[in-house]
């Protein structure tokens, strides 16, 4: 009898999908909030295939601990956490999980608009806190329709929450280094970088994180927005100038801000964003419902399975 080769599950699957990879493969299974290091992981240094969640670094270190791995799937669209490069120098092929989260991400991103222009978390915290018993009254916010939706980045994501923008109310605008060709939902119109900053009531940022577009956001953008304007993230902490943001919520440059996505996850207690009362704060929930996160496992397994059997997987990264 030949044994199995090995593969590393870095996350908690569901059991007949564990099963589906056990059937054939020998399976180390970990939680995903085991982060492995180069020293660490050389004791699995015999694996062929990982999958892995984005809070795992696969780095050029690890990497080298792992001479017979061939493919990452990685249980999420975006794979930040990965060095494609080196991965693609070694061979190893990377999977994502596109298209199956955009309805979710879209829906939280849509919630963070609404709760930061018309105060819902502040809302609510205000009637716990006893001050609407106490005879006091919730001061005035903003209404959405009517305002001007700029995104960064229009893709799959803000393709959906367009037209449900422009449902509410809202005119879009989007700026992409290539204008999307034809019709755009929710009759986005593409403008300038600098445009958009300039006329959008709300900022939604939706830029894949890379090398290239780490610190995306910084002082000068903040400054160039409305100091009325309200600034969305559900894409990547590390895609803003986090200190640059701090900096305009606390000095009025902006009116406010809703984040699913900070730099360091999860937000530690100490951070400055936790004092202030004009940021909605999320703990990356964009694609945390159950049958997204579903959707997401299932196509990270076959991913796994039909990169290791030599098939062109769905979500393949780079190649
Ligand atoms: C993703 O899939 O990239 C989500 O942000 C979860 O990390």
């Amino acid at each position: 009898m030949t044994s199995k080769s090995k593969v590393l599950v870095s996350t908690v699957l569901p059991s007949d999908l564990l099963a589906r990879i056990e059937a054939e493969y020998e399976v180390a299974q970990f939680p995903s909030s085991h982060v492995f290091t180069a020293d660490s992981i050389g004791d699995h240094s015999d694996i062929v295939g990982w999958l892995t969640t984005v809070k795992q670094p696969v780095n050029a270190d690890i990497l080298s601990q792992l001479p017979s791995l061939t493919t990452v799937s990685n249980y999420a669209v975006g794979y930040d956490n990965v060095e494609v490069g080196e991965a693609t120098e070694r061979g190893v092929q990377i999977c994502n999980t596109p298209g199956v989260l955009d309805n979710a991400v879209a829906e939280v991103a849509v919630g963070a608009i609404l709760s930061s222009v018309r105060g819902l978390s502040r809302a609510e915290r205000f009637v716990r806190a006893g001050e609407w018993a106490g005879g006091n009254a919730f001061p005035l916010t903003a209404d959405v329709h009517g305002k001007v939706l700029g995104i960064l980045g229009m893709g799959r994501i803000g393709k959906r929450i367009a037209p449900v923008a422009q449902a509410l109310g809202m005119t879009v605008l989007y700026h992409n280094r290539t204008p999307i060709a034809g019709v755009v939902p929710g009759d986005a119109t593409h403008v300038s970088r600098s445009e958009l900053l300039e006329r959008s009531d709300v900022v939604l940022l939706l830029v894949p994180l890379t090398e290239e577009t780490k610190g995306f956001i910084g002082a000068d953008d903040f400054a160039a927005m409305k100091d009325t304007a309200f600034f969305v993230n559900p894409a990547r902490g590390a895609l803003v100038d986090e200190d640059a943001l701090i900096a305009a919520l606390q000095t009025g440059v902006i009116a406010g801000a809703a984040l699913d996505v900070m730099t360091i996850e999860p937000l530690p207690a100490s951070s400055p964003l936790m004092e202030l009362d004009n940021v909605v704060l999320l703990p990356h929930i964009g694609s945390a419902t159950v049958e997204t996160r579903r959707a997401m496992a299932d196509l990270a397994v076959d991913n796994l399975l039909d990169s290791l059997a030599g098939s062109q997987p769905r979500g393949a990264v780079n190649n």
